[in-house]
């Protein structure tokens, strides 16, 4: 359990999808694939993507903005942003450095994470501590991704897999007893080459695994990170609740990482919980990253699915390897 001096919630969300979407119909005339072999291996139909001239952090920008109106917090009144991404558009400035410039954070100090898919809990896990302990009062917590920019386009293995999305959260004090309950957070480097994007180096090997030339893509060893994904989600999610105490049936809600619908389900079943506990993204979105949990939760936040007093469940799985996993009773 989490020994804090003050209880952390989020106080408003928000989320932006790009208007362009990219069809499995679409994607048949790039690579040898089809609708049906892709909507039954991973569940997705489309996914949106950026014009390739527009930079990422556009979408975080918009994000960012859609939230602090939710939460009806002036930009002023940010004391942290933290952006988890995976995709920079910059190495230097960093990601979270530019939404600030761009949406008048002046008081906020800015930095980005990146532990890829799992970074959005890392990255809320790291703003809880400054307010609990009474540092910072509000935390602007940004998953912005734009996966269709370090995609093979003649790779049918990744390219009918991601999207572009982020999504966005306020942190803030919340009533005892609300709020942010208990945190995992777990890293295995010793596997990290299972999935790959490089930046500044790249080995022979690295290289051979990408023979169309496109050195800065991703690559994974997809059954590989399969494996690892239906696993590291439920001993995540068992990790919380046993700290907790808390049964499984207790779960009102649970925010997965949406990389394919099959890893979901696999996971689910075997920690017993129903689907119409999940608000699914997937099949319009494809796998977006760390950016999937914030915008599955600002969807379901303003469709009305939540309610005060929910327990809910925040797992996520990803390159590195990371996992991670996290319990909020949801105090909006
Ligand atoms: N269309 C048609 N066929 C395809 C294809 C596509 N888009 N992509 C792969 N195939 C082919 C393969 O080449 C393989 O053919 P082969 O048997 O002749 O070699 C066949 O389909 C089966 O491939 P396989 O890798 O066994 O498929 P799969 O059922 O494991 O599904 C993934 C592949 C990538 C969808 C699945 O492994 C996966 O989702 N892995 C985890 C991905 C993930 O979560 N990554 C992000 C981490 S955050």
């Amino acid at each position: 359990m989490i020994k804090s001096t003050k209880s952390v919630g989020i106080i408003g969300t928000g989320s932006f999808v790009p208007e362009k979407v990219l069809t499995n119909n679409d994607l048949e005339k790039l690579v040898d694939t089809s609708d049906e072999w892709i909507r039954k291996r991973t569940g997705i139909s489309e996914r949106h993507v950026l014009d390739e001239d527009v930079p990422n952090y556009t979408m975080g920008i918009e994000a960012a903005k859609r939230a602090l109106e939710d939460a009806g917090v002036e930009p002023e009144e940010i004391d942290l942003i933290i952006v988890s991404t995976e995709t920079p558009d910059y190495m230097s400035p960093s990601m979270a450095c530019i939404i600030q410039g761009a949406i008048g954070a002046v008081n906020a100090a800015a930095f980005d994470i990146n532990a890829a898919c799992t970074g959005f809990i890392y990255s809320l896990s790291v703003a809880q501590q400054f307010i609990a302990n009474g540092v910072y009062k509000h935390a602007l917590v940004i998953g912005c991704e734009g996966l269709s920019k370090i995609v093979d386009w003649k790779d049918r293995n990744t390219c009918i897999l991601f999207g572009d999305a982020s999504g966005a959260v306020v942190l803030g004090v919340v009533d005892e007893g609300y709020g942010i309950l208990d945190l995992f957070l777990g890293s295995n480097g010793a596997e990290g080459m299972k999935i790959t994007i490089p930046n500044l180096y790249i080995s022979e090997e690295e290289k051979k695994k990408r023979p169309n030339g496109k050195f800065n893509s991703l690559w994974m060893d997809g059954k590989e990170v399969f494996k690892f994904a239906v696993k590291a989600m439920s001993t995540a999610t068992m990790h919380v609740l046993d700290n907790l105490n808390l049964d499984i049936s207790e779960l009102d809600f649970i925010f997965p990482h949406q990389a394919n619908t099959r890893i979901i389900d696999g996971a689910i079943k075997k920690l017993g919980i129903t689907d119409d506990k999940i608000h699914y993204i997937i099949n319009k979105y494809g796998n977006i990253s760390s950016a999937s949990i914030p915008v599955a939760m600002d969807e379901a936040q303003r469709k009305g699915k939540l309610k005060k007093g929910d327990n809910m469940l925040l797992v996520a799985f990803g390159g590195g390897l990371t996992w991670g996993s996290m319990a909020i009773k949801w105090n909006k």
